[in-house]
């Protein structure tokens, strides 16, 4: 177990902005920061991050949390594992209580494949510096214009040519066959077990956050029966579709120039690197996936793809753009001159050169396709016919409305084709793409049972009673340390019909003032979750008399941290769907605190009586002769009486359109 010292320390240290920032580019959006969500393949931003709260909120998801609960959804760590990460990252000591042996042997799969890939990448990288290594492994790296920085940064090791060196060092190093089979650092069959790599230059594939998720690995032969490079196989923690070689060493830079250079190979990535283009990276030979689209898409949204300037690389650089099209990003495209790709170039030129050259030949994907097109289609019309179709197709891909018209006039242009043409066809296809989209969401719509959350929330819209209990927790951990000033009324003489109140105003603390208020009327709330957080809430204020959403969060160790950033960020979501206008919520502009919560719960009391009302209501029309009819009668009237007092005080604050509206403005 970590120590509640640490867990309190991480908290205290880590800022959700910069925790978030590492892997969502964030832009500034009035107090708050937005970014392309990392949980869905959004387009445009409703990845919200609150500084001041603290906390985080996909609406696209529905997830949202702190600093800790970001890191245990995106990188699906454990509580344990979120707090140790974090603590690393702000150079925090982690103090472990005493862990039972059963603990220590609960370490899942997934962590110990992890483990492994570490060693791996460790033990592989030190082989450069052996006789064997260095003859073979670190001089291969130098002839190829490496330098020893550049190794080193990228961790790129050698894999000695004996049938299982590293195989033996990893388990008398600890490691269990299991994990190194698992992983595919090591093949066993049977009784025996031997490298994967056998003599091979190794080249560790990180994932966003830095960990070692896999290896490819470069032969040193000329044999031609063997593959050039060999990669790691599939696993539960590579998966060749999901990861993008250089992406965490790219990543900063791609942020700063707001741009990501594709390649096709590893030794791309590192020469360019190396040159000083550190926005690179490469999906290793394969087309470019949508899932390592959105890897790039939460960094930038301009990609440029270079390629060799030969045949095969003009084609590959076509293959796999419309994918990046419909992610609503910007595509170029940079050739090579022939029989140069960008590792030579990069080789041979300096930063200022390839930079220069990048940018001047980097063409704007639609007319770089539409130019090659035109030559291949110079004087066939079967074949130009093909080639209109297959230019709108890529259009119709772009999900902005000005781009799509843009592209079309300049295509029409450089294909000389009449406007009109390229925009009925493209109108076809739009319409095609679309209805086979609206089929595709309901299909999946259906499949899919609605999640905890999505439950949560549909009922919270309909449920006018959770409503009120939502607010009174939104209240509370927004406001409940706070001293405010509220009008107490009191029965003047407490007796007959004739009820009179007086009203006094008294300093309470919020949580205090509802506290007491639920107690008086003994008000539990109905939804679970929020009868715990209330719990909590009180228990901690209680406690420690002041509160904030990171000690509650703390406190929950993580559960319950969507619930509460739900709340909390409730009016930023507000906010977020209608950004220019946000000045039209109401809630507290012209209230006070004190106010706003006495007004949620005289509702909250208002809806109770009607229920009740209505449940005696019930009862006397069943004319059950155990009933004392008068008597609930008269239970009814009072109520009438309460409730009437009640109407009026809430009708001069509240619209006649409801409740809800008022509140959530929904
Ligand atoms: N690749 C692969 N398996 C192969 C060949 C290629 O996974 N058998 C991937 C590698 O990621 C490689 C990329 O495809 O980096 C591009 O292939 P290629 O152009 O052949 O390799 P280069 O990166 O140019 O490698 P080198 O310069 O070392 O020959
Ligand atoms: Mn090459």
């Amino acid at each position: 177990m970590i120590s509640r010292t640490t867990v309190d320390a991480v908290f205290d240290a880590a800022r959700v902005e910069e925790v978030i920032g590492d892997f969502v580019q964030l832009k500034k959006s009035g107090s708050n920061y937005k970014g392309l969500s990392p949980f869905t393949e959004e387009r445009s931003p409703s990845f919200m991050v609150s500084p001041v709260k603290q906390i985080w909120k996909d609406f696209s998801s529905g997830k949202g949390g702190n600093a800790v609960t970001f890191i245990m959804e995106h990188e699906h760590f454990t509580f344990p594992e979120a707090i140790k990460w974090l603590a690393k990252k702000y150079g925090i000591e982690v103090e472990e209580t005493q862990q039972t042996d059963e603990q220590k042997q609960e370490q899942d799969a997934k962590e110990s494949m992890f483990l492994v890939s570490k060693f791996a990448a460790e033990w592989f990288q030190s082989q450069l510096k052996t006789e064997e290594g260095k003859a073979i492994g670190y001089s291969y790296f130098k002839e190829r214009g490496f330098s020893d920085e550049t190794i080193e940064y990228f961790q790129l090791g050698y894999n000695p040519d004996q049938w299982s060196a590293f195989t033996d060092a990893a388990i008398k190093a600890g490691y269990q066959l299991e994990f190194l089979d698992k992983t595919g650092v090591s093949i066993v069959k049977e009784e025996k077990k031997f490298d994967r790599f056998k003599g091979r230059v190794m080249f560790p594939i990180r994932s966003l956050s830095g960990r070692v998720l896999g290896f490819g690995g470069r032969i040193l032969t000329n044999e031609k029966k063997a593959a050039k490079y060999l990669n790691s196989p599939q696993s539960e923690i590579y998966d060749k579709s999901k990861v993008l070689y250089g992406i965490f060493e790219a990543k900063q830079s791609i942020a700063k120039e707001d741009l990501c250079y594709l390649v096709e190979g590893y030794t791309d990535v590192i020469q360019l690197h190396q040159a000083g283009v550190k926005n690179v990276v490469s999906s290793s030979g394969t087309a470019l996936t949508s899932q390592q689209i959105r890897l790039i898409q939460r960094l930038t949204k301009n990609i440029t793809v270079l390629y060799d300037g030969d045949a095969a690389g003009m084609r590959a650089a076509i293959r796999g753009t419309d994918l990046i099209l419909e992610a609503g990003m910007n595509v170029r495209v940079c050739t090579f001159p022939d029989g140069e790709d960008p590792d030579s170039y990069a080789k041979s030129h300096t930063q200022s050169e390839i930079i220069e050259f990048l940018t001047d030949n980097a063409q704007d994907f639609i007319s770089f396709k539409s130019n090659l097109l035109k030559e291949e289609a110079a004087g066939d019309p079967i074949k130009k016919a093909g080639m209109i179709r297959d230019i709108v197709s890529s259009i119709s891909k772009i999900p902005d409305d000005i781009s799509r018209e843009i592209y079309v006039r300049e295509s029409a242009a450089i294909l000389d084709i009449g406007e009109d043409v390229l925009f009925s066809t493209l109108a076809q296809m739009r319409n095609a793409g679309f209805q086979e989209q609206k089929k595709k969401e309901i299909r999946e719509k259906a499949k899919e049972p609605m999640s905890k959350v999505e439950n949560a929330v549909a009922s919270v819209k309909v449920d006018r009673r959770a409503l009120l209990e939502r607010s009174i927790i939104a209240i509370l951990l927004l406001y409940g340390g706070k001293d405010e000033i509220f009008e107490e009324e009191y029965i003047q003489d407490g007796s007959g019909e004739d009820v009179d109140y007086i009203t006094k105003k008294e300093e309470h603390r919020v949580y205090e003032k509802i506290y007491m208020d639920l107690q008086a009327d003994e008000i539990k709330f109905t939804n679970p979750d929020f009868q715990n957080i209330y719990a909590k809430i009180i228990d901690v204020l209680l406690l420690e008399q002041k509160l904030d959403v990171q000690l509650i969060l703390s406190a929950f160790e993580g559960e319950y941290a969507n619930v509460i950033a739900d709340i909390t960020m409730s009016d930023d979501k507000y906010q977020l769907h209608d950004w220019e206008r946000n000045q039209i919520f109401p809630k507290l502009k012209d209230q006070t605190v004190s106010e706003y919560t006495s007004q949620v719960l005289l509702h909250l009391r208002q809806y109770l009586i009607y229920d009740l009302v209505e449940n005696i209501n019930r009862i006397i029309a069943k004319n059950n002769p155990e009933v004392d009819n008068a008597e609930a009668l008269k239970q009814v009237m009072d109520y009438n009486l309460l409730r009437t007092k009640i109407d009026n005080k809430n009708r001069t604050v509240v619209p006649s359109d409801g409740l809800s509206r008022f509140l959530f403005n929904s």
